[in-house]
Order: C-alpha cells, then sequence, then structure tokens
C-alpha cells in the first residue's frame, strides 16, 4: 500500500486491502519495532476507534500524545482544526483525526506532511473501521462470493459508507436494509454505481435474510439528526433477536461496529453467529498493520529511529 495518508476508502485498490489484511493476520505473532509517536485528534466520542490505535501504536513499540477532550484543548479557545494539526504534527510521527464535520480529514491532510489516517468524518467516512471489518469477513466467510446485508442508518453512517465502497473491489451483492428516510445518501449509491457494484435496496430483513452470509447492523446515528423527532421516528425499527436469526443461515456473520443501543438484543451475543466483539478485538491487529505500513512509506524507521 502506497498512500500517504488514509482518508476514504475509495482510495484502497483490492491490493492495498489485501496486503494490509495480510500484514494484520501474521502481524501479533512478529510484530516490527516502530518506535513512533501516534497523535490522537479526537473531537467526537469514542471508545474503540482509539484506544485500539492507542494499543495498536504502543504494541508496535511506539506511544501516543492525545489531545484529551475537546473542553480541554485549546479548540475551546477558537483554534481552527488546520492550525491544531500544524501543532500536533510537530509532536507526531502520525496523526488519527475524528471529527463531526464531512471532509475534515480531507481538509487537514492539505495542512501535514506526516501520515493522517481519518477515524470518522461526520457521516462521511471512517476507512480504518472497513479494513477491520473486513478482516473479520475474511476470517469468518471468506472475499468471495459472498452476499451481504448492511443495515440501519445507511444515511449517516460513515463505516457503512467507507464498507460498501471497499466491498465493491470483491465479488459481492449487497443489500442494504433501512427505513425509506435513511437510505444510503445519493453520492454513495453513484459512487457504487459508478463501480458496477450488485446493489439492492429493502425497508424489510425478513425476506433478505436466509441468503445472507454477513449481516452488518448499524446503529441509528442520533448525534446527526437535525431533528429529535425524526430520530424517534426510525429508533428501534429494526432490532435483531434469536427469533429474527431463526431463518438466517447457521453460519451467518452478524457484525456490528458498535457501539450498539438496541439494534442487537444481548440474548444474541451467546449465538455462534455474533461475530462484534471478535470484530471490536481485530482493530488493534489491523491498526497495527496499517500504522506500519503508513510509517513506512513515511520513511519512519524500524527499531527506534524516530523523528
Ligand atoms: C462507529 C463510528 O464512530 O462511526 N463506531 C466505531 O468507530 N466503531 C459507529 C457508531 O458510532 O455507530
Amino acid at each position: 500500500m502506497r498512500h500517504d495518508h488514509l482518508i476514504t476508502a475509495t482510495q484502497l485498490s483490492r491490493d492495498d486491502i489485501e496486503t494490509v489484511l495480510d500484514r494484520a493476520a501474521e502481524i501479533a505473532d512478529d510484530p516490527p519495532e516502530r518506535d513512533a509517536v501516534l497523535g490522537l485528534l479526537f473531537f467526537e466520542p469514542s471508545t474503540r476507534t482509539k484506544m485500539s490505535f492507542d494499543a495498536a501504536m504502543k504494541r508496535l513499540g511506539g506511544t501516543t500524545v492525545d489531545m484529551g477532550s475537546v473542553d480541554s484543548s485549546s479548540v475551546k479557545k477558537g483554534e481552527t482544526l488546520a492550525d491544531t494539526v500544524r501543532v500536533v504534527e510537530g509532536y507526531a510521527d502520525a496523526l488519527v483525526l475524528r471529527h463531526p464535520s464531512e471532509g475534515a480529514a480531507k481538509m487537514a491532510s492539505r495542512f501535514v506532511d506526516v501520515p493522517l489516517v481519518n477515524a470518522g468524518d461526520g457521516a462521511g467516512q471512517h476507512p480504518s473501521q472497513t479494513l477491520l471489518d473486513l478482516y473479520t469477513i475474511r476470517e469468518n466467510a471468506g472475499l468471495d462470493d459472498l452476499t451481504v446485508g448492511i443495515m440501519g442508518d445507511l444515511k449517516y453512517g460513515r463505516t457503512v459508507h467507507s464498507l460498501a465502497s471497499a466491498l465493491t473491489n470483491f465479488d459481492a451483492r449487497q443489500h442494504f436494509i433501512s427505513p425509506e428516510s435513511l437510505q444510503l445518501p445519493r453520492s454513495v449509491r453513484f459512487d457504487l454505481h459508478q463501480e458496477g457494484a450488485q446493489v439492492r435496496e429493502h425497508t424489510d430483513l425478513e425476506a433478505i435474510l436466509p441468503e445472507l452470509d454477513v449481516l452488518y447492523v448499524t446503529r441509528i446515528q442520533r448525534e446527526r439528526f437535525p431533528d429529535e423527532n425524526e430520530y424517534r421516528q426510525v429508533a428501534g425499527q429494526y432490532r435483531i433477536t434469536p427469533e429474527t436469526l431463526e431463518d438466517a443461515k447457521d453460519d451467518l456473520v452478524l457484525m456490528h461496529p458498535l457501539p450498539r443501543v438496541d439494534e442487537i438484543s444481548p440474548e444474541v451475543d451467546d449465538l455462534p453467529q455474533a461475530t462484534y466483539f471478535e470484530q471490536a478485538h481485530n482493530g488493534v491487529p489491523v491498526r497495527m498493520a496499517l500504522l506500519d505500513m503508513l510509517l513506512e512509506n513515511a520513511g519512519v524507521e524500524t527499531g527506534g529511529d524516530s523523528r
């Protein structure tokens, strides 16, 4: 993979994806020494993404510097994103940025020379999540001849936008299941069409469920709704219970980027199809592989020779 920054899943070729996943599969047994500093810039809440990037950098032998919450940073004093990233690139060899505005990571990447990973830009993209999603799919179902259902908030869900686009590199039929008001944004649909993706849209899971190899459930992104009433109209519409899964394949791979609210009932957790905690754990090896490759491209030496 030869990219300076990771901003969107559309920049990833099949070869890029396979290279990261292959590296991730072996990295835990034989981690390279990458004594680098990773800057964590999270302008929105995060548990998994931030902690797994933190763990990944430390497991590579490096360390992290963390801006902390927006309330305790100079953002509170009115500092622009462009200034913040220019300052923090002086403290770190690579940056991870999560921000509520779509396009923020792309904009910020223009101001820095160190690699920058988009860890979520509003309702835009979340490409490192996609790499761990694909890793999980590959481990459990393989990445060929696949029927994937993606359900929930397809409009505001950035993990969906990135995953759908990356799946166009593989032989995957994609079924999108959502209320009408939360269907895929036009821009994402356009890109899928351009890539010749095999796509169908549904408002109901029932009819399509028996065909699925993978079901990727997402949270309704409450924080992105302009109107709380609109949220209430769609909240709780789709909920996976053990009964729902009676019609699914026995080896369905049930995924969720987490956090879940009420989309998957806790009774499902003990069923063999439940793969979401494994998926979350895959964040560490996949982000180790990603960081290792981005740092290598940026010329950060292995074995302790950081900037
Ligand atoms: C997702 C996100 O932040 O987009 N979480 C994550 O990174 N695993 C999904 C979500 O918040 O619903």
